[in-house]
């Protein structure tokens, strides 16, 4: 049985979380909990906005999985135990993008571990990075991803922060012809590379960018964004909560009203749709290990989204803040 075909009880819930205590020893929230067990949350999932890769058109739901910080440092099985659960409801309501690297300590073997034992390969799309100086280096990096993720294939590949561009790019085209990895592509997190990164974007080919972008630090939008448009280049996004800073300036306070109109329930969401609306945006990748952040975060993939005056709107409302 695939994550996606679990039993059902008449609540919808699966029948393996059928009680509040199954579902609090598998490491979800008590919020999340009691909704699911009350039925409230565990209703037939409802299908997640997508986008295409404009390389070749395949498509992906705009919210995916974010694996810095949280998974770096997983060991025991108790500590496993909600990431598992995260990925099982991630791929099994139609999630598919999942953002790691060799550099987040544990979160490529957990990851690969995880993705290999739900059986859930065929499903996701594994994104992982180089960060490495020289090709043999950048090879042996690459063949431990590989291994640690479990595949024979991975998805995308993105030049780490632009370490040592040229030639990873290279060895990553090469990869990409021999049909072991699917997309190449590149990142950044910090607005100083930015020119370079422009630079990049101009003069080479690549399926991906991965960039990062908030309803507080916009700085992406200026150039970056459209040109990746302009150069049918799939986006995939980073930071997009400003790793917590965003929560951090809406504490206390209650959505607008207006959140409503498009489909927002949560402050997660509100951040989340302003990004997937952006439209060269093509996924966002949020840091994700908790079920009840999954659960909000994928309703972002869901409903409507806001339009550009709902956008500057809401960029007008995180300035006053
Ligand atoms: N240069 C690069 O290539 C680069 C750089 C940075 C990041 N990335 C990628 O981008 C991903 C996202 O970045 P990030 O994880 O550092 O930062 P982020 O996504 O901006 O913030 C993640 C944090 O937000 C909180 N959160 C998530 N969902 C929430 C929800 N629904 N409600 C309330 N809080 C929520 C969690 O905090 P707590 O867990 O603390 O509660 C989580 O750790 C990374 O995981 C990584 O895959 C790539």
């Amino acid at each position: 049985m695939t994550p996606g075909q679990d039993r059902k009880n008449r609540r919808g819930v699966p029948a393996v979380y059928a009680t509040r205590r199954d579902l609090l020893k598998a490491g979800v929230g008590s919020s999340v909990a009691l909704l699911l067990s009350s039925g409230r949350l565990g209703a037939q999932p409802r299908p997640l906005i997508e986008r295409a890769i404009p390389s070749t058109g395949e498509r992906v739901p705009v919210i995916g999985i974010g694996t810095a910080r949280r998974w770096e440092a997983v060991t025991t099985p108790a500590e496993m135990a909600p990431l598992r659960e995260v990925l099982r409801q991630f791929s099994g309501r139609g999630g598919k993008v999942i953002d790691t690297a060799p550099s987040y300590g544990t979160a490529e073997s957990v990851a690969g571990e995880l993705v290999a034992d739900l059986g859930v390969r065929g499903s996701v799309f594994l994104a992982t990075k180089v960060g490495a100086a020289g090709r043999q280096a950048g090879l042996e990096q690459v063949e431990a991803s590989f291994r640690r993720l479990r595949t024979s294939r991975v998805d995308l590949i993105a030049v780490h922060n632009l370490r040592d561009i040229a030639t990873q790019l290279q060895t990553l085209r090469e990869l990409k012809q021999e049909g072991r990895i699917r997309y190449v592509g590149m990142t950044t997190s910090f607005p100083r590379q930015y020119p370079e990164f422009e630079r990049t974007m101009r003069t080479e080919t690549l399926d991906f960018i991965q960039v990062d972008y908030a309803l507080d630090s916009r700085g992406a939008a200026a150039t970056i964004l459209p040109l990746a448009a302009d150069r049918g280049m799939a986006v995939m996004i980073n930071l997009p909560f400003g790793r917590g800073r965003l929560f951090q300036a809406v504490q206390g306070r209650a959505l607008p009203p207006w959140a409503s109109d498009f489909d927002c329930t949560s402050w997660a969401q509100f951040f989340l749709k302003y990004i997937v609306s952006h439209p060269a945006v093509t996924c966002c990748v949020p840091g994700t290990a908790k079920v009840e952040y999954l659960l909000d975060n994928l309703g972002a993939a869901q409903g409507r989204l806001p339009d550009a005056a709902t956008r500057r709107r809401m960029e007008e409302f995180i300035e006053r803040l």
